[in-house]
């Protein structure tokens, strides 16, 4: 048993899982989870600038679940890790993108649970021979000691098994059904922080990459007493394929409803997953000044251009509505970002300090 796993009995703990009641239809019903995030996440207001009028915009910060593993993807993750251990898996092999979120996520809890972690990485075919890179989450990857391939996951899986191994293969994003409880879980959460905070939230939105949050998300608003719209602004793929893709996540847990009337999508992929132009790498610099709050430019910005392209194109939709915006992470990402960043963010100067100042010389002082 690592270290970790010894030091506290909350945090890494394996705990029996009861859903909320009124997800208690669902089936099939995880019989366990592990504690990896810190929860509940807070809620606040937030301030954005150019909102329609009387429109209030809350955001629940799931981009402080944690510090290494923050974001949507630890709470499927508390899911899946439990079923990994419980079917005796020694190791995880999973696949995302080089700067993907859920597979450092990954890589950092299957370390604390003394799982070892293989990882997947889309590349292009012109990048597949070179050192993919320290770069954000691909640091904290390294750093955990993840076994990094740009290769095939049914392959390595095989490989793994003549080796002897007992790989779990966890799907893109973390984004099945038993992942999808992550963000049914997370609803349970909101419900009681609303009813804390006496607050009915008339819309929630979020970013759709692998289609998991929101298939959780939509499905708990449905069934709780939120009854909150979802909009979800897709990252990667077109609302066709995620309105099926999350369909599939649906009836994987038996709930006879239809991602159409749950969920609506909006494409906000703009030139593609993880790319960005300047101009949305700019509204990160400037809702970061305005606000404080710093999305990524991967997911979280560009569900928050759309939403509010969408609040602007459509004021009367929007108008007097109480809106919670997910945060789902992804700080790590920005690093990737800091050469296309370097002329937004403010200059630096170096103060002129006259003579009669006494200096203390030397390097390596903290003063
Ligand atoms: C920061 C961030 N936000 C949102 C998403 C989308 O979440 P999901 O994959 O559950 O649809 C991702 C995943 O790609 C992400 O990395």
């Amino acid at each position: 048993m690592s270290s970790l796993m010894a030091s506290h009995r909350g945090f890494l703990a394996e705990r029996p899982y009861e859903p909320p009641s009124w997800a208690s239809h669902l089936s099939p019903i995880p019989s366990h989870t592990r504690s990896l995030a810190h929860l509940p996440t807070p809620i606040h207001k937030w301030n954005l600038p150019d909102l329609p009028e009387e429109t209030e915009v809350w955001i629940k910060r799931d981009d402080l679940s944690g510090m290494q593993l923050s974001g949507n993807k630890v709470r499927k993750l508390e899911f899946l890790l439990a079923e990994a251990l419980a079917q005796g898996a020694d190791c995880v092999i999973t696949i995302g993108g080089v700067q993907s979120n859920h597979c450092r996520a990954t890589a950092v809890a299957a370390k604390y649970l003394n799982l070892d972690c293989y990882l997947i990485l889309r590349t292009s075919e012109v990048l597949a021979d070179k050192d993919p890179c320290l770069t954000g989450n691909l640091l904290v990857e390294r750093l955990v000691g993840a076994h990094i391939d740009l290769a095939l996951a049914d392959l390595l899986k095989r490989r793994l098994i003549e080796e002897g191994r007992k790989p779990y293969i966890i799907p893109a994003g973390g984004s099945n059904s038993l992942g999808a409880w992550g963000y049914i879980e997370a609803v349970r959460e909101i419900e009681q922080q609303s009813q804390t905070d006496k607050i009915q939230f008339d819309d929630i939105v979020a970013a759709c990459g692998s289609g998991g949050s929101i298939a959780g998300l939509s499905l708990g608003a449905q069934l709780s007493s939120l009854k909150a719209k979802v909009h979800a602004f897709s990252i990667c793929d077109t609302p066709k394929y995620l309105y099926d893709f999350t369909q599939g996540l649906i009836d994987g847990l038996q709930a006879s409803a239809d991602s159409h009337d749950l969920v609506n999508i909006k494409d906000a992929k703009g030139l593609g997953y993880a790319m960005n132009t300047a101009e949305e790498l700019q509204f990160v610099k400037h809702i970061a000044e305005a606000t404080g709050v710093i999305l990524d430019p991967v997911g979280s910005g560009k569900a928050a251009i759309g939403m509010l392209k969408d609040m602007k194109e459509n004021p009367s939709k929007w108008k007097s509505h109480k809106v919670l915006f997910i945060h789902t992470g992804g700080l790590l990402g920005l690093f990737d970002k800091v050469d296309e960043m370097k002329s937004m963010v403010g200059k630096w100067r170096k103060m002129e300090i006259d003579d009669t100042v006494p200096r203390v010389e030397g390097t390596g002082k903290m003063l």
